[in-house]
């Protein structure tokens, strides 16, 4: 082999490695592992000006549009889950959840009904992905279902990149439909309890409908990037409307 094509495979080899780092990496051992390797930053759009960050604090609800220019800085970290879906998330609250997800594995090992892994069902949407999904959901469900669970297109914290829908397998079975995920009670407690650490809270608690305008999602995490302010959050049992009130 000469020097210029060995050069060139290690120089490949290195790419492989720093892309597969990007990832939830060898701590995961389910399809994001498998599909370490294919995995990619995905590129901050050409308009980012220097220095523009994301405010994990943005508040998008029924009342909140997402920011004008939001995806302007958003940087976004993509994978493939194990039902093969191409899932997005804001790169930081992808590492958070990298770490959640290792943390909540473990504490998972013995589970009485077998090896279960986290995954990620859907994180940042475009408008045009939650009017689809507003679409399927009435078909599948009925209106009054999408009321309770959907935001409308605009209006979805999914668009900033921060919430992430959860589901799980247990021994390498997708627990991925939304009737199944409920059946886990004791699934989910394990994964609520280590959410605030790694800066996420539960963003649609079982009694916050009255705020949120949505009823209990226990898969539905948002990231805040501070487990001090996620800690707060959940201690005192708020949402996050009333944390940004108090703060103001
Ligand atoms: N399920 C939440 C409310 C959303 O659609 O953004
Ligand atoms: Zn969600």
């Amino acid at each position: 082999m000469n020097k210029k094509r060995f050069l060139m495979i290690m120089l490949a080899a290195l790419m492989v490695f720093v892309l597969a780092m990007t990832g939830c990496g060898k701590q995961s051992e389910g399809a994001e592992q498998a599909d370490a390797s294919a995995e990619t930053e995905a590129e901050t759009s050409d308009e980012t000006e220097e220095g523009s960050v994301i405010d994990y604090m943005v508040l998008v609800n029924q009342n909140s549009p997402l920011p004008d220019g939001w995806e302007d800085a958003l940087e976004l970290t993509t994978i493939t889950n194990s039902v093969g879906d191409e899932v997005q998330t804001e790169s930081t609250a992808y590492k958070a959840y990298c770490a959640l997800k290792e943390a909540v594995e473990k504490d998972l090992e013995g589970y009485e009904k077998g090896e279960v892994r986290l995954e990620l069902d859907s994180a940042y949407r475009s408008v045009a992905a939650q009017q689809k999904i507003v679409d399927d959901f009435t078909e599948k469900y009925g209106e009054d279902y999408v009321k309770k669970y959907v935001a409308v297109p605009g209006y979805s914290e999914h668009h900033t990149g921060l919430a992430l829908d959860l589901y799980f397998t247990i021994d390498g079975k997708d627990v991925y439909e939304n009737e199944d995920l409920v059946q886990y009670p004791d699934i989910w407690e394990a994964i609520h309890a280590r959410l605030p650490e790694f800066g996420f809270i539960l963003r649609f608690p079982e009694d916050g409908e009255a705020i949120t305008g949505y009823a209990y999602e226990p898969w539905h995490i948002r990231y805040l990037d501070s487990p001090e302010i996620a800690k707060e959050i959940t201690d005192k049992g708020i949402t996050l409307e009333e944390y940004i009130e108090k703060s103001e």
